[in-house]
């Protein structure tokens, strides 16, 4: 009997996810509902044409489940979970789905859910408030004695978009009327923190959460040195020196085991748990990690260097699903891995497609690297077309440290940003070209 596993996205961390499944020798087959130009290239993989994600597709991605007789189905974005796809399986008898249930989504899904858990198991994290409504949060700022800065939040699933950091009250005030125009609900005013952001990652049973012995550093902001838009993501390095082993560790027992424990009776949260941490400096020189947020998914694009990482997540995810979490063994590599994402022109706002890519063959004979796709098409003629916002995310290993996968990732970046500026008679990428440079910085 073939071993199939079913992977529901078609981003680069869904790309992630099932390559790392496909390497494990008792995985026969990889499906994508509906993947990518590059999930459908890859060995032992293949696309259906049913975009898993979507609400309206449950009822047809479970039928085509158990037509196909598929063993393990792996949620990666946030909005089916928040649509509860995990119990759409469940109702129709179907248990092996790994990500958490729409009730304990809600760690992502409602931040004024989560700031009062944080709150209640004293867990650190910003100063914070929830206001039910505009002119409480207006109430709530100006009474505030905060000298360094407010962060206003919207409490649902906003993409990344619903979070204004600013300076000073005023501001705060100002960008409140913006932030009032396109969210509704509650409103979250924080202390803005300041310091290194990382996050780390654990698998769910339910009952304990593994944590991956290593941090990573993602990198929010369209261009180099933090400068421009937020963006979903424009590259990830790990480990990231930010955050040793043992700071993973206590952030693993201290704000991430509590929370599954304290859901264990009423949600059962299984499937990943992803912590967004901040390394706050006190007086700059204490420095304490506090939790920004909590997301109930592996992160974008954090996966994709993380899983260059690991032999294969493919058993830590069915020893979660069975219940049996003390035979999770994550086997991480020495060394680090980076992902440099190549987007489209004009992301994250309006941006071009229908471009051809090139230079992903000479890349693919390169050693220790993998390109994951993200906004990637086939064409009739077999081409590879960029067909999204964030297209690639070239991801690369060495076991000799941060350097070194940084040299390997760019030099793959350059082969086909180059060979698909030559195609198209124009320049069709835009990336930074410092990703995991405050790692290397730290190695002078
Ligand atoms: P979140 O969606 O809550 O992770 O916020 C998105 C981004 O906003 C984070 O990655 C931080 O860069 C920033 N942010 C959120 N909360 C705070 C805070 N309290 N202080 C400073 N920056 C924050
Ligand atoms: N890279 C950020 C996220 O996945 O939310």
């Amino acid at each position: 009997m073939k071993n199939k596993v079913l992977i529901v996205g078609s981003g680069g961390r869904e790309h992630a996810l099932g390559w790392s499944i496909s390497q494990d020798k008792d995985v026969d087959e990889v499906i994508y509902a509906k993947g990518n130009a590059g999930t459908s290239l890859d060995d032992k993989c293949r696309n259906i044409d049913i975009d898993g994600t979507k609400k309206e597709n449950f009822s047809e991605l479970s039928d085509f489940v158990k037509n196909e007789k598929i063993d393990m189905v792996v949620v990666g974005p946030e909005q089916p979970l928040a649509h509860g796809i995990v119990d759409y399986f469940h109702n129709r008898y179907y248990d092996n789905v790994f990500g958490p249930k729409k009730d304990a989504s809600i760690i992502e899904t409602s931040k004024a859910y989560s700031f009062s858990l944080m709150r209640e198991l004293e867990i650190h994290q910003a100063d914070s408030t929830v206001c039910p409504n505009k002119i409480v949060a207006i109430e709530t700022i100006k009474q505030l004695n905060k000298k360094n800065g407010i962060v206003i939040k919207a409490d649902g699933l906003t993409g990344g978009k619903g979070v204004y950091v600013c300076d000073n009250k005023d501001e705060a005030l100002l960008r409140l009327e913006e932030h009032a125009e396109k969210y509704s609900g509650s409103i979250i005013i924080a202390e803005r923190l300041y310091g290194e952001e990382f996050s780390v990652f654990g698998i769910s049973d339910g009952k304990r959460v593994i944590p991956l012995k290593i941090s990573v550093q993602d990198h929010k902001r369209l261009l180099d040195n933090d400068k421009g838009p937020n963006t979903g993501g424009m590259g990830a390095y790990c480990p990231a020196p930010v955050a040793n082993v043992k700071v993973v560790n206590s952030v693993a027992e201290d704000m991430m085991a509590p929370i599954v424990r304290k859901m264990e009776y009423d949600k059962e949260y299984r499937g990943f748990l992803y912590a967004a941490v901040i390394m706050t400096k006190n007086f700059w020189i204490i420095k304490k990690p506090k939790i920004l947020e909590y997301n109930c998914r592996f992160g974008d694009p954090e996966a994709q260097p993380v899983v260059m990482m690991l032999n294969s997540i493919y058993r830590p995810i069915k020893s979660a699903l069975e219940g049996k979490t003390e035979n999770i063994k994550f086997d991480l590599k020495k060394g680090a891995a980076c992902c440099v994402v190549m987007a489209s022109n004009g992301y994250p706002f309006e941006y071009e497609k229908g471009y051809p890519i090139g230079g992903l063959e000479e890349v693919a004979k390169m050693k220790d690297v993998k390109v994951f796709h993200a906004g990637t098409i086939l064409n009739e003629k077999g081409q590879v077309i960029t067909a999204g916002g964030r297209v690639l995310g070239v991801t690369s290993y060495s076991e000799n440290g941060i350097k070194d996968a940084v040299g390997k990732a760019y030099d793959a970046v350059h082969v086909i940003d180059n060979a698909t500026s030559k195609i198209n008679g124009k320049k069709v990428f835009v990336y930074r070209n410092d990703i995991a440079r405050k790692a290397i910085e730290r190695l002078k």
